[in-house]
């Protein structure tokens, strides 16, 4: 392949395809710079990012304060690993714990982290504190659930684009349908249930919302049972739903709450697990732990996007125009939209398929021509969560190029 005649696009895309593993199937465009809501291609186009990197860019790309967070710290000290200790780690506990009302907090660094570790903090509470055999503990999920992509992750998922091929997978699962009291009421009445780990509204599942009161009942019946509550709030935590977390539109305290992505605000990967010192002191030293877990780098990072969330009133303000874009995406009058739901500035539209066999990708494709960067979920989902910095008259910009995009469709419906 002649390299010299391709464009910047081209060259970078093949630089991918021919040394990368093929695990993800990205849109044709090649990102060189972020600043708030926008990104530019190398060939200089302008985007609205209507992704944040899954949630990870709830702040805004390359926020200032994060950044210069960032900045001050790289020279000084970055990683330490936890066989020393150092001076930020203590501050950032400190700081977190008094954020979310939690007696401790464990670091680590990736959300599937995150998850791990809520999970054998769930199976040591249960053998230690509830007293379950050895080796029994089952933790309870909800079906369309995603946590990540480790052995651990994916043998609580139902979806077979995850789990297949790569088995033999964990066991100790057992998976209920989501929104669904009954089949959960069932379930903890097995004495060896240690744990309920819930999405508050699924988003790789397609922002699935739950009934309203869904958490709440579910959260009782976990604590009528002696069960843990976990909340998986890594993607829908810190503001994106426009509540701090989503977990406070029900007043509901999770036993462990998972948080990650924008706890750095997309500049590294933090992830933390919250909890009571009942539960999280089941760990003794060299139990558990992680290299890069803690590091003074990652603490002040986090404590500068936690800090820019409550400074600038990033919760109401994905409140406020999660409302203008659901209002305006459902005046859309198109049958290609068949649905449109979600909470604050996490939402998602159903596609109709069009044009014979076209779908959510190509409508991102017709997207990605008009400026606006998203991406699809499940063949006949476009997830729309742009970061929480967004004005009101930048939301309405996104929701013309959305409806001007959609209109330019319709005329292919089948
Ligand atoms: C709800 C939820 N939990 C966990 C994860 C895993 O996070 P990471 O990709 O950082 O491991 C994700 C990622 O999308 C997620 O959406």
């Amino acid at each position: 392949m002649n390299t010299a005649t391709m464009s910047l696009t081209e060259y970078y895309i093949h630089l991918e395809h021919e040394h990368g593993a093929y695990n993800y199937k990205p849109l044709p465009v090649v990102l060189e710079r972020g600043e708030g809501v926008y990104v530019w291609d190398v060939e200089g186009k302008k985007y609205y990012d209507f992704l944040s990197a899954y949630s990870a860019v709830n702040q805004g790309h390359c926020h200032p304060e994060i950044v210069k967070a960032m900045i001050e710290q790289v020279g000084k000290l970055t990683l330490t690993s936890r066989a020393f200790h150092n001076n930020i780690l203590g501050e950032y506990e400190k700081y977190i714990c008094e954020y979310f009302g939690y007696d401790r907090v464990l670091p680590m660094n990736t959300g599937v982290e995150g998850g791990e570790t809520a999970l054998k903090l769930a199976r040591r509470w249960g053998y230690k504190i509830k007293g379950i055999p050895d080796n029994q503990a089952k933790v309870i999920f909800a079906e369309g659930n995603f946590w990540g992509r480790t052995i651990a992750a994916i043998s609580s998922s139902s979806d077979p684009g995850s789990y297949s091929g790569f088995g033999p997978l964990l066991s100790g699962y057992i998976n209920v349908p989501y929104n669904n009291l009954d089949a959960l009421r069932e379930a903890v009445k097995d004495p060896n249930v240690c744990a309920f780990m819930v999405e508050p509204i699924q988003g790789e599942a397609g922002v699935i919302v739950p009934d309203e009161g869904y958490l709440k009942a579910a959260y009782d019946i976990c604590k009528q049972a002696n069960v843990l509550f976990i909340a998986d709030e890594i993607q829908t935590g810190l503001a994106r739903t426009g509540k701090m977390l989503a977990c406070d539109y029900e007043d509901i305290k999770p036993d462990i709450l998972i948080l990650g992505k924008a706890l750095s605000g997309g500049l590294m990967p933090v992830s933390a697990v919250l909890a009571s010192d009942e539960i999280i002191l089941t760990i003794k030293p060299g139990e558990h732990g992680s290299t890069y877990g803690g590091n003074p780098l990652a603490c002040k990072v986090a404590m500068a996007a936690l800090k820019v969330l409550k400074d600038e009133n990033m919760a109401d303000n994905a409140y406020k125009m999660g409302e203008i874009l659901r209002n305006r995406l459902r005046n859309i009058k198109s049958d290609l939209i068949t649905t449109v739901r979600g909470k604050g500035l996490l939402n998602a539209i159903v596609i109709k398929p069009y044009d014979e066999d076209k779908t959510a990708y190509n409508v991102c494709l017709e997207l990605m021509k008009n400026g606006l960067l998203c991406k699809q979920t499940h063949g006949d989902i476009i997830r729309f969560a742009c970061p929480l910095t967004i004005t009101e008259e930048q939301i309405n910009e996104c929701a013309d190029i959305i409806e001007k995009t959609i209109f330019s469709l319709t005329t292919k419906l089948d």
